[in-house]
Protein backbone atom coordinates (compact mmCIF):
# COMPACT_ATOMS: atom_id res chain seq x y z
CA UNK A 1 0.00 0.00 0.00
CA UNK A 2 1.44 3.43 -0.71
CA UNK A 3 0.64 7.02 0.63
CA UNK A 4 0.86 9.26 -2.48
CA UNK A 5 1.48 13.41 -2.64
CA UNK A 6 0.59 14.01 -6.22
CA UNK A 7 1.49 17.70 -6.89
CA UNK A 8 -0.28 19.57 -9.66
CA UNK A 9 -3.23 17.02 -9.44
CA UNK A 10 -5.70 19.52 -10.25
CA UNK A 11 -4.17 20.09 -13.42
CA UNK A 12 -4.63 18.23 -17.21
CA UNK A 13 -2.25 15.01 -16.46
CA UNK A 14 -2.87 15.12 -12.71
CA UNK A 15 -6.27 14.56 -12.75
CA UNK A 16 -6.38 11.78 -15.27
CA UNK A 17 -3.72 10.24 -13.21
CA UNK A 18 -5.45 10.36 -9.69
CA UNK A 19 -8.62 9.08 -11.32
CA UNK A 20 -6.10 6.53 -13.19
CA UNK A 21 -4.42 5.39 -9.23
CA UNK A 22 -7.52 5.71 -7.48
CA UNK A 23 -9.19 3.45 -9.76
CA UNK A 24 -6.27 0.60 -10.02
CA UNK A 25 -5.22 1.33 -6.26
CA UNK A 26 -8.20 1.25 -4.32
CA UNK A 27 -5.99 0.51 -1.07
CA UNK A 28 -4.12 3.82 -1.44
CA UNK A 29 -4.21 7.20 -0.40
CA UNK A 30 -3.44 10.10 -2.48
CA UNK A 31 -2.98 13.66 -1.65
CA UNK A 32 -3.44 16.12 -3.94
CA UNK A 33 -1.29 19.14 -3.54
CA UNK A 34 -2.01 22.28 -5.85
CA UNK A 35 -1.88 25.75 -5.69
CA UNK A 36 -5.01 26.12 -8.29
CA UNK A 37 -3.03 28.65 -11.36
CA UNK A 38 -5.25 29.17 -14.01
CA UNK A 39 -4.53 25.76 -15.31
CA UNK A 40 -6.06 23.85 -11.54
CA UNK A 41 -9.06 23.27 -11.39
CA UNK A 42 -10.39 21.82 -7.90
CA UNK A 43 -13.68 20.88 -9.76
CA UNK A 44 -11.60 18.31 -12.07
CA UNK A 45 -11.31 16.22 -8.65
CA UNK A 46 -15.04 16.45 -7.16
CA UNK A 47 -15.56 12.59 -8.16
CA UNK A 48 -11.90 11.33 -6.36
CA UNK A 49 -13.30 13.83 -3.30
CA UNK A 50 -16.26 11.56 -2.25
CA UNK A 51 -13.32 9.09 -1.67
CA UNK A 52 -12.15 8.77 1.90
CA UNK A 53 -8.72 7.92 0.90
CA UNK A 54 -8.41 10.92 -0.95
CA UNK A 55 -7.60 14.72 0.24
CA UNK A 56 -6.61 17.98 -1.35
CA UNK A 57 -4.80 20.27 -0.17
CA UNK A 58 -4.66 23.72 -1.93
CA UNK A 59 -1.42 24.75 -1.42
CA UNK A 60 2.49 25.73 -3.51
CA UNK A 61 4.88 23.69 -4.25
CA UNK A 62 7.61 26.06 -2.57
CA UNK A 63 5.97 26.54 0.77
CA UNK A 64 8.56 24.24 2.09
CA UNK A 65 6.83 24.23 5.60
CA UNK A 66 3.47 23.12 4.06
CA UNK A 67 5.35 20.19 1.88
CA UNK A 68 7.06 18.98 5.02
CA UNK A 69 4.29 18.80 7.33
CA UNK A 70 1.83 16.74 4.56
CA UNK A 71 5.07 14.44 4.19
CA UNK A 72 4.90 13.70 7.83
CA UNK A 73 1.18 14.10 8.66
CA UNK A 74 0.38 11.68 5.77
CA UNK A 75 3.16 9.43 6.14
CA UNK A 76 4.07 9.92 2.45
CA UNK A 77 6.32 7.30 1.05
CA UNK A 78 5.84 8.30 -2.95
CA UNK A 79 5.58 12.20 -4.37
CA UNK A 80 4.55 11.94 -8.21
CA UNK A 81 5.27 15.78 -9.46
CA UNK A 82 3.09 17.00 -11.74
CA UNK A 83 3.39 20.49 -10.53
CA UNK A 84 4.13 22.75 -13.23
CA UNK A 85 3.91 25.96 -15.71
CA UNK A 86 3.50 23.73 -18.67
CA UNK A 87 2.80 26.07 -21.22
CA UNK A 88 5.60 27.13 -24.22
CA UNK A 89 3.81 30.37 -25.52
CA UNK A 90 3.11 31.54 -21.63
CA UNK A 91 6.86 30.83 -20.93
CA UNK A 92 7.77 32.95 -24.05
CA UNK A 93 5.37 36.23 -23.12
CA UNK A 94 6.66 35.75 -19.41
CA UNK A 95 9.23 33.36 -17.86
CA UNK A 96 9.49 34.15 -14.26
CA UNK A 97 6.29 31.67 -13.33
CA UNK A 98 8.38 29.34 -14.75
CA UNK A 99 11.33 29.42 -13.28
CA UNK A 100 9.83 30.16 -9.79
CA UNK A 101 7.66 27.01 -9.79
CA UNK A 102 9.27 24.63 -12.32
CA UNK A 103 13.05 24.80 -11.05
CA UNK A 104 12.71 26.55 -7.30
CA UNK A 105 9.31 24.67 -6.96
CA UNK A 106 10.89 21.09 -7.37
CA UNK A 107 14.10 21.90 -5.31
CA UNK A 108 11.78 23.34 -2.28
CA UNK A 109 10.46 19.59 -2.50
CA UNK A 110 13.55 17.87 -2.91
CA UNK A 111 14.15 19.65 0.07
CA UNK A 112 11.35 18.54 1.70
CA UNK A 113 12.14 15.03 0.66
CA UNK A 114 15.39 14.70 1.86
CA UNK A 115 14.87 15.88 5.36
CA UNK A 116 11.87 14.12 5.86
CA UNK A 117 13.03 10.82 4.16
CA UNK A 118 16.59 10.69 4.95
CA UNK A 119 17.40 13.17 7.35
CA UNK A 120 15.63 12.83 10.18
CA UNK A 121 13.61 9.50 9.99
CA UNK A 122 15.71 7.15 6.86
CA UNK A 123 12.80 5.32 5.26
CA UNK A 124 11.98 3.82 2.21
CA UNK A 125 10.71 6.26 -0.63
CA UNK A 126 10.20 7.52 -4.03
CA UNK A 127 10.78 10.51 -5.72
CA UNK A 128 8.75 10.68 -9.35
CA UNK A 129 9.27 13.86 -11.66
CA UNK A 130 6.96 13.84 -14.58
CA UNK A 131 9.45 15.91 -17.49
CA UNK A 132 9.00 16.25 -21.35
CA UNK A 133 10.49 15.40 -24.28
CA UNK A 134 11.34 19.13 -25.28
CA UNK A 135 14.08 18.89 -22.37
CA UNK A 136 15.90 17.13 -25.55
CA UNK A 137 15.33 20.08 -27.98
CA UNK A 138 14.22 19.89 -31.81
CA UNK A 139 15.05 16.53 -34.39
CA UNK A 140 15.42 17.43 -38.55
CA UNK A 141 13.12 15.07 -40.63
CA UNK A 142 15.70 11.87 -40.66
CA UNK A 143 16.84 12.35 -37.13
CA UNK A 144 16.07 9.10 -34.90
CA UNK A 145 13.67 10.05 -32.07
CA UNK A 146 14.92 10.98 -28.72
CA UNK A 147 16.41 8.35 -26.35
CA UNK A 148 17.05 8.94 -22.69
CA UNK A 149 20.61 9.60 -23.65
CA UNK A 150 20.03 12.34 -26.36
CA UNK A 151 22.02 15.56 -25.01
CA UNK A 152 19.39 17.77 -23.28
CA UNK A 153 19.20 20.91 -25.87
CA UNK A 154 16.02 22.79 -24.39
CA UNK A 155 14.78 25.31 -26.75
CA UNK A 156 12.45 27.81 -25.02
CA UNK A 157 12.06 29.23 -21.40
CA UNK A 158 9.48 26.33 -20.25
CA UNK A 159 11.70 23.78 -21.50
CA UNK A 160 15.26 25.14 -20.40
CA UNK A 161 12.61 25.40 -16.70
CA UNK A 162 11.98 21.46 -17.13
CA UNK A 163 15.54 20.70 -18.33
CA UNK A 164 17.18 22.69 -15.18
CA UNK A 165 14.19 20.53 -12.79
CA UNK A 166 15.44 17.25 -14.21
CA UNK A 167 19.06 17.74 -13.66
CA UNK A 168 18.29 18.91 -10.12
CA UNK A 169 16.03 15.59 -9.67
CA UNK A 170 19.09 13.67 -11.10
CA UNK A 171 21.38 15.33 -8.56
CA UNK A 172 19.95 15.06 -5.37
CA UNK A 173 20.09 10.86 -6.05
CA UNK A 174 24.03 10.97 -7.14
CA UNK A 175 24.84 13.63 -4.03
CA UNK A 176 22.30 12.02 -1.57
CA UNK A 177 20.90 9.00 -2.44
CA UNK A 178 17.49 10.11 -2.75
CA UNK A 179 15.60 7.44 -4.33
CA UNK A 180 14.36 9.42 -7.87
CA UNK A 181 12.70 8.41 -11.01
CA UNK A 182 12.09 10.47 -14.09
CA UNK A 183 9.84 10.60 -16.97
CA UNK A 184 9.96 12.19 -20.18
CA UNK A 185 6.60 12.24 -22.04
CA UNK A 186 5.52 13.04 -25.30
CA UNK A 187 2.75 15.65 -26.22
CA UNK A 188 -0.35 14.10 -24.34
CA UNK A 189 -4.01 14.53 -25.23
CA UNK A 190 -7.12 13.63 -23.74
CA UNK A 191 -10.03 14.50 -21.14
CA UNK A 192 -9.43 18.07 -18.68
CA UNK A 193 -6.75 19.28 -20.93
CA UNK A 194 -6.87 23.17 -21.19
CA UNK A 195 -7.92 24.73 -24.13
CA UNK A 196 -4.63 26.55 -25.00
CA UNK A 197 -2.98 23.68 -26.67
CA UNK A 198 -3.01 22.39 -29.70
CA UNK A 199 -6.22 19.64 -29.39
CA UNK A 200 -8.48 21.01 -27.19
CA UNK A 201 -8.06 24.64 -28.41
CA UNK A 202 -8.64 23.44 -32.46
CA UNK A 203 -11.79 21.17 -31.03
CA UNK A 204 -13.33 24.17 -29.13
CA UNK A 205 -12.58 26.53 -31.33
CA UNK A 206 -14.21 24.49 -34.27
CA UNK A 207 -17.57 24.23 -31.87
CA UNK A 208 -17.46 27.93 -31.32
CA UNK A 209 -17.04 29.20 -35.27
CA UNK A 210 -13.74 30.61 -34.41
CA UNK A 211 -10.75 30.64 -36.31
CA UNK A 212 -8.45 27.81 -36.16
CA UNK A 213 -4.63 29.84 -35.42
CA UNK A 214 -1.92 27.46 -37.19
CA UNK A 215 1.14 28.63 -36.83
CA UNK A 216 3.84 28.63 -39.55
CA UNK A 217 3.28 27.09 -41.95
CA UNK A 218 1.80 24.21 -39.74
CA UNK A 219 4.18 21.48 -40.93
CA UNK A 220 6.10 21.24 -37.02
CA UNK A 221 5.79 17.58 -36.04
CA UNK A 222 4.65 16.53 -32.53
CA UNK A 223 4.59 12.67 -31.11
CA UNK A 224 0.83 12.44 -29.45
CA UNK A 225 0.54 9.93 -26.28
CA UNK A 226 -3.53 9.57 -25.06
CA UNK A 227 -2.99 10.69 -21.48
CA UNK A 228 -4.12 7.79 -19.57
CA UNK A 229 -0.67 5.82 -21.59
CA UNK A 230 1.33 8.27 -19.86
CA UNK A 231 -0.56 7.12 -16.34
CA UNK A 232 0.21 3.63 -17.47
CA UNK A 233 4.05 4.54 -17.92
CA UNK A 234 4.80 6.25 -14.90
CA UNK A 235 2.47 3.37 -12.62
CA UNK A 236 5.30 0.87 -14.74
CA UNK A 237 7.87 3.15 -13.87
CA UNK A 238 6.76 3.38 -9.68
CA UNK A 239 6.52 -0.05 -9.91
CA UNK A 240 9.41 -1.64 -11.37
CA UNK A 241 11.58 0.93 -12.42
CA UNK A 242 15.23 1.21 -11.34
CA UNK A 243 15.72 3.89 -8.76
CA UNK A 244 18.06 6.87 -10.57
CA UNK A 245 16.77 5.87 -13.97
CA UNK A 246 15.17 7.91 -16.91
CA UNK A 247 12.16 6.32 -19.01
CA UNK A 248 11.47 8.06 -21.99
CA UNK A 249 7.13 7.47 -22.77
CA UNK A 250 5.81 7.60 -26.30
CA UNK A 251 3.05 6.24 -28.68
CA UNK A 252 5.19 6.19 -31.51
CA UNK A 253 2.24 8.18 -33.38
CA UNK A 254 4.54 11.80 -35.53
CA UNK A 255 1.94 14.40 -36.64
CA UNK A 256 2.08 17.15 -38.45
CA UNK A 257 -0.15 20.26 -36.55
CA UNK A 258 -1.98 20.84 -40.21
CA UNK A 259 -2.91 17.15 -39.92
CA UNK A 260 -4.02 17.00 -36.83
CA UNK A 261 -6.28 20.34 -37.22
CA UNK A 262 -7.33 18.70 -40.73
CA UNK A 263 -8.48 15.35 -39.06
CA UNK A 264 -10.24 17.30 -36.04
CA UNK A 265 -12.23 19.25 -38.69
CA UNK A 266 -13.04 16.03 -40.89
CA UNK A 267 -14.01 13.99 -37.23
CA UNK A 268 -16.43 17.04 -36.58
CA UNK A 269 -18.13 17.54 -40.06
CA UNK A 270 -18.47 13.92 -40.03
CA UNK A 271 -20.38 13.61 -36.13
CA UNK A 272 -22.71 16.86 -36.82
CA UNK A 273 -23.80 15.20 -40.02
CA UNK A 274 -25.08 12.21 -38.24
CA UNK A 275 -26.09 14.03 -34.99
CA UNK A 276 -28.80 16.26 -35.22
CA UNK A 277 -28.77 17.18 -31.00
CA UNK A 278 -25.55 18.44 -32.05
CA UNK A 279 -26.65 20.95 -34.52
CA UNK A 280 -28.86 22.45 -31.77
CA UNK A 281 -25.97 22.51 -28.87
CA UNK A 282 -23.40 24.23 -31.46
CA UNK A 283 -25.31 26.69 -33.88
CA UNK A 284 -22.05 28.72 -34.35
CA UNK A 285 -20.43 25.20 -35.40
CA UNK A 286 -20.19 25.33 -39.50
CA UNK A 287 -21.26 22.05 -39.75
CA UNK A 288 -24.15 23.11 -38.05
CA UNK A 289 -24.57 24.86 -41.41
CA UNK A 290 -23.31 22.08 -43.86
CA UNK A 291 -20.57 23.45 -43.99
CA UNK A 292 -16.82 22.04 -43.58
CA UNK A 293 -14.77 23.14 -40.34
CA UNK A 294 -11.74 23.72 -42.26
CA UNK A 295 -12.77 26.85 -43.98
CA UNK A 296 -11.95 28.05 -40.28
CA UNK A 297 -8.13 27.07 -40.90
CA UNK A 298 -5.93 30.52 -40.07
CA UNK A 299 -2.17 30.48 -40.62
CA UNK A 300 -0.92 33.20 -37.88
CA UNK A 301 2.97 34.09 -36.95
CA UNK A 302 4.80 31.47 -35.52
CA UNK A 303 6.14 30.66 -32.37
CA UNK A 304 9.56 32.53 -31.24
CA UNK A 305 11.91 29.36 -31.52
CA UNK A 306 9.56 26.85 -32.80
CA UNK A 307 10.76 23.67 -32.32
CA UNK A 308 10.40 21.59 -35.68
CA UNK A 309 9.85 18.23 -34.32
CA UNK A 310 9.64 15.62 -31.44
CA UNK A 311 9.36 12.05 -31.44
CA UNK A 312 9.99 9.41 -28.69
CA UNK A 313 12.18 6.12 -29.04
CA UNK A 314 9.98 4.45 -25.77
CA UNK A 315 12.05 0.97 -26.47
CA UNK A 316 13.48 1.57 -23.04
CA UNK A 317 10.49 1.30 -20.88
CA UNK A 318 8.88 -0.97 -23.46
CA UNK A 319 11.58 -3.21 -23.06
CA UNK A 320 12.59 -2.99 -19.54
CA UNK A 321 8.92 -3.05 -17.68
CA UNK A 322 6.61 -4.28 -20.66
CA UNK A 323 5.01 -0.72 -21.39
CA UNK A 324 2.49 -0.62 -24.74
CA UNK A 325 0.15 2.27 -25.09
CA UNK A 326 -3.37 0.61 -25.13
CA UNK A 327 -5.15 3.56 -27.07
CA UNK A 328 -4.27 4.12 -30.68
CA UNK A 329 -4.57 7.78 -31.94
CA UNK A 330 -7.90 6.83 -33.96
CA UNK A 331 -9.71 5.79 -30.61
CA UNK A 332 -7.90 8.83 -28.43
CA UNK A 333 -8.66 11.09 -30.49
CA UNK A 334 -12.34 10.24 -30.73
CA UNK A 335 -13.09 10.01 -26.67
CA UNK A 336 -11.11 13.16 -26.54
CA UNK A 337 -13.68 14.80 -28.76
CA UNK A 338 -16.55 12.88 -27.25
CA UNK A 339 -15.31 14.14 -23.65
CA UNK A 340 -15.54 17.78 -25.41
CA UNK A 341 -18.89 17.32 -26.98
CA UNK A 342 -20.10 15.53 -23.36
CA UNK A 343 -18.77 18.28 -21.27
CA UNK A 344 -19.20 21.85 -22.87
CA UNK A 345 -20.23 23.70 -19.18
CA UNK A 346 -16.00 22.55 -18.17
CA UNK A 347 -14.70 24.35 -21.33
CA UNK A 348 -17.25 27.25 -21.88
CA UNK A 349 -16.57 28.13 -17.77
CA UNK A 350 -12.80 28.00 -18.77
CA UNK A 351 -12.71 30.10 -22.17
CA UNK A 352 -13.43 33.17 -20.05
CA UNK A 353 -12.79 36.78 -21.33
CA UNK A 354 -9.02 36.81 -19.16
CA UNK A 355 -8.47 33.73 -21.15
CA UNK A 356 -9.50 34.55 -24.46
CA UNK A 357 -7.98 37.95 -23.99
CA UNK A 358 -5.09 36.35 -23.37
CA UNK A 359 -5.21 34.26 -26.56
CA UNK A 360 -5.70 37.16 -28.69
CA UNK A 361 -2.43 39.25 -26.88
CA UNK A 362 -0.48 35.21 -28.04
CA UNK A 363 -0.95 36.46 -32.16
CA UNK A 364 -0.05 40.24 -31.54
P1 LIG B 1 -1.26 21.76 -16.43
O1 LIG B 1 -0.75 23.13 -16.72
O2 LIG B 1 -2.56 21.32 -17.00
O3 LIG B 1 -1.38 21.57 -14.84
C1 LIG B 1 -0.40 22.02 -13.95
C2 LIG B 1 -0.97 21.94 -12.54
O4 LIG B 1 0.05 22.35 -11.63
C3 LIG B 1 -2.18 22.86 -12.31
O5 LIG B 1 -3.18 22.20 -11.59
C4 LIG B 1 -1.59 24.00 -11.47
O6 LIG B 1 -2.54 24.62 -10.61
C5 LIG B 1 -0.52 23.27 -10.70
N1 LIG B 1 0.57 24.17 -10.24
C6 LIG B 1 1.24 25.09 -10.99
N2 LIG B 1 2.12 25.75 -10.22
C7 LIG B 1 2.04 25.21 -8.97
C8 LIG B 1 2.73 25.45 -7.75
N3 LIG B 1 3.67 26.39 -7.67
N4 LIG B 1 2.38 24.71 -6.67
C9 LIG B 1 1.42 23.76 -6.76
N5 LIG B 1 0.73 23.50 -7.89
C10 LIG B 1 1.04 24.21 -8.98
O7 LIG B 1 -0.08 20.79 -16.83
P2 LIG B 1 -0.13 19.33 -17.48
O8 LIG B 1 -0.25 19.45 -18.94
O9 LIG B 1 -1.07 18.50 -16.71
O10 LIG B 1 1.38 18.87 -17.17
C11 LIG B 1 1.70 18.22 -15.95
C12 LIG B 1 3.18 17.87 -15.95
O11 LIG B 1 3.48 17.03 -17.05
C13 LIG B 1 4.11 19.08 -16.09
O12 LIG B 1 5.21 18.87 -15.26
C14 LIG B 1 4.52 19.06 -17.56
O13 LIG B 1 5.80 19.64 -17.72
C15 LIG B 1 4.55 17.57 -17.83
N6 LIG B 1 4.31 17.15 -19.22
C16 LIG B 1 3.19 17.59 -19.89
C17 LIG B 1 2.93 17.12 -21.18
C18 LIG B 1 1.71 17.57 -21.94
O14 LIG B 1 1.60 17.27 -23.13
N7 LIG B 1 0.76 18.27 -21.33
C19 LIG B 1 3.83 16.23 -21.77
C20 LIG B 1 4.97 15.83 -21.06
C21 LIG B 1 5.18 16.29 -19.78
O1 LIG C 1 6.16 17.61 -25.89
C1 LIG C 1 5.60 17.68 -24.61
C2 LIG C 1 5.06 19.07 -24.37
O2 LIG C 1 3.88 19.19 -25.15
C3 LIG C 1 4.76 19.37 -22.90
O3 LIG C 1 5.97 19.34 -22.19
C4 LIG C 1 4.09 20.74 -22.74
O4 LIG C 1 3.72 20.95 -21.40
C5 LIG C 1 2.85 20.76 -23.61
O5 LIG C 1 2.25 22.04 -23.55
C6 LIG C 1 3.19 20.42 -25.06
O6 LIG C 1 4.00 21.47 -25.67
P1 LIG C 1 3.75 21.92 -27.20
O7 LIG C 1 4.27 23.28 -27.38
O8 LIG C 1 4.21 20.87 -28.13
O9 LIG C 1 2.13 21.89 -27.20
P2 LIG C 1 1.02 22.90 -27.75
O10 LIG C 1 -0.29 22.22 -27.65
O11 LIG C 1 1.16 24.27 -27.18
O12 LIG C 1 1.40 23.00 -29.30
C7 LIG C 1 1.47 21.83 -30.12
C8 LIG C 1 1.95 22.28 -31.49
O13 LIG C 1 0.90 23.04 -32.10
C9 LIG C 1 3.16 23.18 -31.48
O14 LIG C 1 3.97 22.90 -32.61
C10 LIG C 1 2.59 24.59 -31.58
C11 LIG C 1 1.35 24.38 -32.43
N1 LIG C 1 0.22 25.28 -32.14
C12 LIG C 1 -0.21 25.40 -30.85
C13 LIG C 1 -1.27 26.23 -30.54
C14 LIG C 1 -1.72 26.40 -29.11
C15 LIG C 1 -0.43 25.94 -33.19
O15 LIG C 1 -0.07 25.79 -34.37
N2 LIG C 1 -1.49 26.75 -32.87
C16 LIG C 1 -1.93 26.94 -31.59
O16 LIG C 1 -2.89 27.70 -31.37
Amino acid sequence: MKNLLVTGGAGFIGTNFVYYWLNKYPEDHIVVLDALTYAGNKANLSEAQKNPKFEFVHGNILDETLVESLLIHHKIDTIVHFAAESHVDRSIHGPDEFINTNIVGTHTLLKAAKKIWLDDKPQNHRFHHISTDEVYGSLKPNDPPFTETTPYAPNSPYAASKAASDHLVRAYHKTYGLQVTISNCSNNYGPYQFPEKLIPLIITNILNGKPLPVYGDGKQIRDWLYVDDHNLGVDLILEKGKIGETYNIGGNNEWTNIDIVKLACDLIYNKFSKNKDLVKTFSNCPSSQGKHPETLITHVKDRLGHDRRYAINAEKITSDLGYSPRESFETGIKKTLDWVLENKKWWRKIMDKSFMEWVNCNYD
